[in-house]
């Protein structure tokens, strides 16, 4: 059974689905894998690098597409690249389900299975194949360090002869698998870290890892039976404004997080609340493509709001392209894993399975 990547949209992805460290894996388990020429060159990862492990390279991207079972991806391919897939072949990335619904929707009229991974359930056997955690995950750490990057001052406490600088105080928005990340980055760095989120149970989370949370008065616990967030009410939007409101007189750095599963992001911080930030305060917003969690969020700018700097990217994993890669590569291996019987050598789409059965495009 053979299984291939193509070149990603580098505009857009820097990341790669196949990996030299997890080649072994795939070539363990008894497939071909076949790649086109200078793959991983711009993550470092030299064609020879996987030849040697007994990866084969091919020049045309067409022809690797004909000689496809399987097509593991980051993004969904470009259209043209899409228009070669064919009947009973297998697409798995990173598809974005919501976004790209009417492509996946014609690929699967056309006996293409496709599979999203962003759709897994947050279910224990399926946390080895969790895309969204190993990418939050990084995301939460990269957008600290980017924030601490242009922030003016020290992050940490220094008692020195010269006097004292105080610690920086960070608020993280959101207390999910980035936020929580945030939280341990910013406090290994010697920040003073809050946090505020929804739902009742992160509460628990901010504080084991050393952050103060904040608690909306009367808030009652507003999670999904799979473990995200609801929309808030109106009334708990009030009392969170008003309480962040005031804690943001205090606060010099703030990274968001905050996301509703197919929603816009909500948009937490008002203009309004803009007047009480310290001048040279950086807000870094993980949330701007969904939207923003503040209102002046700009994507892939930089923009300043009295003084306040708010940042936000489309893709901060591209700056750390390579680890994210690497745990990418492995979620995606342990899907395909649990999609192969090994025993009779085939793919079984098993849809009493309830991971095949939720990414699967139906
Ligand atoms: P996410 O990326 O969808 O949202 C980020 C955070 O924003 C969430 O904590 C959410 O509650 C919060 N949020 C939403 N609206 C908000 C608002 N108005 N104000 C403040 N915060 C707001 O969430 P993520 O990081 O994907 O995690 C979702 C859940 O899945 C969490 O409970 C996490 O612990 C759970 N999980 C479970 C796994 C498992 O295998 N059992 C694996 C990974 C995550």
């Amino acid at each position: 059974m053979n299984i291939a990547s193509l070149s990603e949209n580098k505009k857009i992805e820097k990341r790669l689905a196949i990996t030299p460290e997890i080649t072994k894996k795939y070539l363990d388990l008894g497939f071909n894998l076949f790649l086109p020429n200078n793959y991983g060159n711009h993550l470092g990862f030299d064609d020879n690098d996987y030849k040697s492990l007994g990866v084969n390279f091919l020049d045309n991207e067409k022809d690797i597409i004909d000689k496809s079972d399987i097509i593991i991806q980051l993004g969904i391919p470009e259209d043209q690249k899409l228009s070669l897939l064919k009947e009973n072949q297998i697409l798995v990335g990173s598809l974005d389900f919501f976004s790209n619904k009417e492509k996946l929707i014609s690929l699967k009229s056309k006996k293409i299975n496709c599979f999203s991974l962003e759709m897994l359930p947050r279910i224990t056997r399926a946390q080895s194949m969790d895309i969204l955690s190993s990418q939050a995950n990084l995301a939460g750490y990269k957008a600290v360090i980017e924030a601490f990057q242009i922030y003016e001052r020290a992050i940490p406490m220094m008692m020195t002869a010269a006097g004292t600088i105080p610690a920086a105080k960070v608020l993280v928005v959101g207390a999910g698998v980035a936020g929580l990340q945030a939280i341990a980055t910013a406090k290994r760095m010697g920040a003073i870290v809050f946090a505020t989120d929804v739902r009742a149970a992160s509460k628990e989370q901010v504080e084991s890892l050393g952050g103060k949370f904040l608690m909306v008065d009367g808030m009652e616990n507003l999670e999904t039976e799979g473990g995200y967030a609801k929309e808030a009410s109106d009334d708990f939007k009030k009392k969170q404004e008003d309480l962040l409101s005031e804690t943001l007189k205090k606060i010099d750095l703030v990274i968001c997080t905050a996301l509703i599963p197919g929603k816009e992001a909500p948009k937490i911080i008002k203009e309004d609340m803009f007047k009480n930030f310290k001048k040279g305060s950086i807000i870094y917003d993980l949330a701007a493509v969904q939207g923003g969690n503040t209102v002046f969020t700009e994507v892939n700018k930089i923009v300043d709001k009295n003084g306040v700097k708010i940042l936000g990217e489309a893709n901060i994993l591209n700056k750390l392209p390579v680890s994210a890669s690497n745990l990418y590569a492995k979620n995606v291996f342990n899907f395909i894993s649990n999609l192969y019987d090994k025993e009779n050598k085939k793919l079984n789409i098993n849809l009493e399975d309830e991971i095949i059965e939720k990414t699967l495009i139906k």
